[in-house]
């Protein structure tokens, strides 16, 4: 039971955030996970950061914040000041990733490197080291409620061995249809921190879904 759980917002009842987030700060949840989306990156608006501001004066958990925008490095000031505490960007948003990862440090915060379904996690090999977390998209990026891609879960074994064979820190992962029986597989094959949103905040319970993940 040593895997995180990371609820995503994007999935709560935006009229009633608060209500939402006291919940989750309550819950089993370990980080909050914020989903930032610019309409460009993924065919999908989210919400940006006079929301992320709003969140931050009531989260008692750490904000774990996706961007699927495209330059992300000109945020990373904003993403820290709006109380991020991990900033993820994607692999296929930055051309100058090791200059985005050194940047997201130096503001201090970690720095995390997500990757579409597409995308090999052979092409993290000469940037690992220098990351905090790696997070594998187990759906297209864009929306919740979507299918689990299976091939994620291999996605995970192949960087879990990437990992441990350089004796590295670095935690996995996953975002995308996530659920109790995705969940176990994923956990199975490496993961360390699991998203869940619509699993989470569809069912009758969420307190005691985010407690079945957490349990898994
Ligand atoms: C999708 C987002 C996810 C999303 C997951 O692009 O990155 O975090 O909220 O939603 P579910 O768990 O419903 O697939
Ligand atoms: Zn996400």
């Amino acid at each position: 039971m040593n895997h995180k759980i990371a609820p995503s917002l994007l999935s709560t009842d935006f009229l009633n955030l608060q209500q939402d987030i006291d919940m989750l700060n309550a819950s089993d949840a370990d980080w909050l996970h914020c989903d930032v989306m610019d309409g460009v990156f993924v065919p999908n608006i989210s919400f940006g950061f006079p929301v992320l501001e709003q969140i931050k004066k009531v989260a008692q958990k750490p904000l774990d914040v996706h961007l699927m925008i495209v330059n992300p490095d000109k945020f990373i000031q904003q993403v820290k000041d709006a109380g991020g505490y991990m900033m993820t960007v994607h692999y296929e948003a930055c051309t100058h990733l090791h200059r985005t990862v050194g940047a997201i440090h130096e503001a201090g915060m970690k720095a995390g490197v997500s990757l579409n379904p597409h995308t090999p996690v052979e092409l993290l090999t000469d940037i690992i080291e220098d990351l905090d977390l790696v997070l594998i998209m187990s759906v297209n990026p864009g929306f919740g409620g979507q299918k689990f891609i299976p091939n994620s879960i291999n996605k995970v074994a192949r960087t879990r061995k990437m990992i441990d064979e350089r004796n590295l820190h670095t935690l996995i992962e996953v975002d995308g249809g996530v659920n109790l029986d995705t969940g176990k597989q994923l956990l199975n094959a490496g993961a360390d921190v699991l998203v869940a949103g619509s699993f989470v905040f569809s069912s009758t319970n969420p307190t005691e879904t985010i407690s079945s993940l957490k349990n898994l």
